[in-house]
């Protein structure tokens, strides 16, 4: 049976919000594979049953802050109660389970709560892993904690994840004040779908022609040096006046920071 077919079968409403389509795109090539696959929020545990006909070697593990009604779901799935921000019931998970391939959270969908699970499971994702998110459109309505009116630079999950893209180029960053977060290197792409997000983690560490170490001064300076034999000039025009632009911006950038509060 196809994804779509399970999800109508056992009722789950990823059906109903197109999802399938997705959730095709990226898994009907992992389908025979033998993974660990994590689902935040389960209600009654019927999309735990669909992924484990979808996925018939893997691992299905259920998480939820209610009890499961019905805990007999078969040997290929397991099911936890507890809350996604609740850090040490995540632990104990990581700590069984050790490493997860496939993450869906379809939780509380609470901003907060999203963020919050996302940077606590982000390390128990395996390399290639897929992080996948449901239901974005909670970060645009107040009242499930997003923010409808200030939709740049509100703390919802959207733009925790729009500002994440900025770890696929964390290498490209000429700021000699940057702070390599845990993110930066392991994200290979972030697709934004209507109503969902979904992160795959890989090693990126690729560095473009522009910067050495997150400086365009110290990679101008590289190249010119290696060319011509002028080490003074080069020296002045790019250590010396480059560097005092890059930090003229940096501060002024600062302050414009602490003036609007946006850290
Ligand atoms: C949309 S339903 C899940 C639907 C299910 N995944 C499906 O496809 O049929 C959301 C679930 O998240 C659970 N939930 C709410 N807050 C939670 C939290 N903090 N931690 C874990 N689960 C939570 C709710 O109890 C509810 O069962």
């Amino acid at each position: 049976m196809n994804l779509e077919k399970l999800f109508k079968y056992y009722k789950t409403d990823k059906s109903t919000h197109q999802y399938h389509r997705i959730y095709d795109s990226y898994l009907s090539k992992l389908r025979n594979k033998k993974l660990n696959i994590l689902e935040i929020g389960v209600a009654d545990g019927f999309s735990l049953v669909a992924w484990s006909k979808y996925f018939k070697n893997s691992k299905i593990i259920g998480i939820d802050i209610k009890k499961l009604k019905d805990n007999k779901l078969g040997k290929k799935i397991s099911f936890h109660q507890g809350s996604q921000v609740d850090g040490k019931f995540l632990d104990s998970l990581i700590k069984k389970y050790k490493k997860f391939d496939i993450i869906i959270d379809d939780g509380s969908h609470y901003p907060a709560d999203v963020i919050y699970s996302f940077k606590k499971l982000f390390s128990s994702l395996n390399i290639k892993g897929l992080y996948f998110v449901e239901d974005t459109q909670t970060s645009y309505n107040h009242f499930f904690g997003g923010n409808a009116f200030d939709l740049k630079y509100s703390n919802t999950h959207m733009n925790f994840f729009k500002n994440l893209v900025d770890s696929l180029n964390f290498k490209e960053i000429p700021n000699p004040f940057y702070k390599i977060n845990k993110f930066d290197g392991l994200i290979k792409n972030i697709s934004f779908y209507n109503n969902m997000i979904v992160v795959k983690k890989d090693y990126n560490y690729i560095e473009s022609n522009l910067v050495l170490n997150n400086s365009y001064e110290n990679k101008r300076f590289q190249t010119k040096t290696k060319r011509k034999n002028k080490r003074f000039r080069y020296f002045l025009k790019y250590k010396i006046l480059f560097k005092s632009y890059t930090l003229f911006l940096f501060f002024i950038n600062l302050l414009k920071k602490i003036i609007l509060f946006r850290y």
